[in-house]
């Protein structure tokens, strides 16, 4: 198939209301989307993908209104936070209505809610006209997309259209919370901290890797966010590039020298360039990519976590 290519928010809604599935910019990563009550929709974003069935799907909003008809209720833990984060990158689980089909949860029966603060996401929604269901804009396993390019090197030729925007400007995804109960669990942390989070909703608890909720959050047991180099944590000097053929991303400039380095002047530069890095390692064949951890506050929790994830095998 032929992927359109566009820079209007209008057109690129367009194919999403004749049945189609359309990549579109957030300011957390890119996203490929399908009418959430379109089945057939959204069963071609796991066949574009080559995404698990397993793994459920986020449903984007562009206004508080449209939360009513995806979910059973508001509980007030969710109520606060949408209060506080929306737009942004916040993602809430709730127990979904009837109407949201079983390809867009993987057959949970609980639905992840998120209103993007990107100025063009929210004009492409609009348009769309319906709540809009997507996972990041990338092939399985690889690292969620961060431009439109990126998402072309994945998925041309296997989506109807790109909504070309700008660079995302966080570049890790949202942050998850499992708002179902009376006392809410991160699932995945992202840019919303998790000590922003307890400043509204003080008994939030973090997940553990043997708590049932890892259960209720199929994605976190998938592989992900992994380039094909392979990726190797080091927290200070030590441990540094030997093998030729290396990269570097991190804060400060390695001793030892490498083919490829990314010396990063904040936490949130790190975080927001780090996987088009990944990719760029990729493109240019390169064996293994030293990353520097970072000190876990704010974003630098998230970018952890990412880094973890890349790192296992
Ligand atoms: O920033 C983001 O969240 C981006 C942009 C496009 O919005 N989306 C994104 O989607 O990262 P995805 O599908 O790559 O990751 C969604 C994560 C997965 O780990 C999934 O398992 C979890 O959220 N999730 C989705 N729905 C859930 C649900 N009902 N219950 C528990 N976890 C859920
Ligand atoms: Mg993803």
């Amino acid at each position: 198939m032929e992927t359109v290519l566009t820079f209007d928010p209008i057109e690129a809604a367009g194919y999403v209301k004749r049945g189609g599935i359309v990549a579109f910019p957030t300011e957390t990563v890119y996203g490929l989307g399908a009418n959430v009550f379109d089945a057939t929709a959204v069963a071609k974003i796991f066949e574009a993908k080559m995404r698990p069935a397993d793994n459920p799907l986020i449903a984007h909003v562009c206004d508080t209104s449209q939360i009513e008809r995806l979910v059973k209720n508001i509980t007030g833990s969710a109520s606060k936070l949408i209060e506080a984060f929306f737009p942004g990158p916040l993602t809430v689980v709730l127990e979904r209505s009837g109407e949201v089909p079983d390809v867009a949860t993987a057959g949970l029966d609980t639905i992840g809610v998120r209103m993007p603060r990107f100025e063009i996401a929210h004009r492409f929604l609009e348009a769309c006209g319906v709540p809009v269901v997507a996972p990041s804009a990338n092939l399985s396993g690889k690292p969620s997309p961060t431009t439109w390019q990126a998402v072309f090197e994945d998925l041309g030729g296997r989506i109807d259209c790109i909504l070309q925007g700008d660079p995302t400007e966080i570049g890790l995804e949202s942050t998850v919370v499992d708002c179902t109960s009376d006392h809410p669990v991160l699932l995945r942390l992202g840019s919303v901290s998790l000590s922003d989070l307890r400043e509204v909703v003080p008994d939030i608890r973090e997940v553990g890797s043997d708590d049932p909720a890892t259960v209720r959050s199929p994605g976190l047991r998938h592989r992900h966010y992994s380039p094909r180099a392979h990726v190797v944590l080091i927290s200070d000097d030590k441990g540094l590039p030997t093998t030729e053929n290396s990269a570097f991303i991190g804060l400060h400039r390695p001793s030892a020298g490498v083919r490829l380095a990314k010396i990063c002047s904040s936490v949130g530069e790190y975080a927001s360039s780090v996987f088009e890095f990944f990719r760029e390692c990729d493109r240019r064949g390169i064996e293994t990519i030293y990353c520097e951890l970072v000190s876990g506050e704010g974003i630098g929790a998230a970018l952890n976590d990412r880094l973890r994830r890349a790192a296992e095998d």
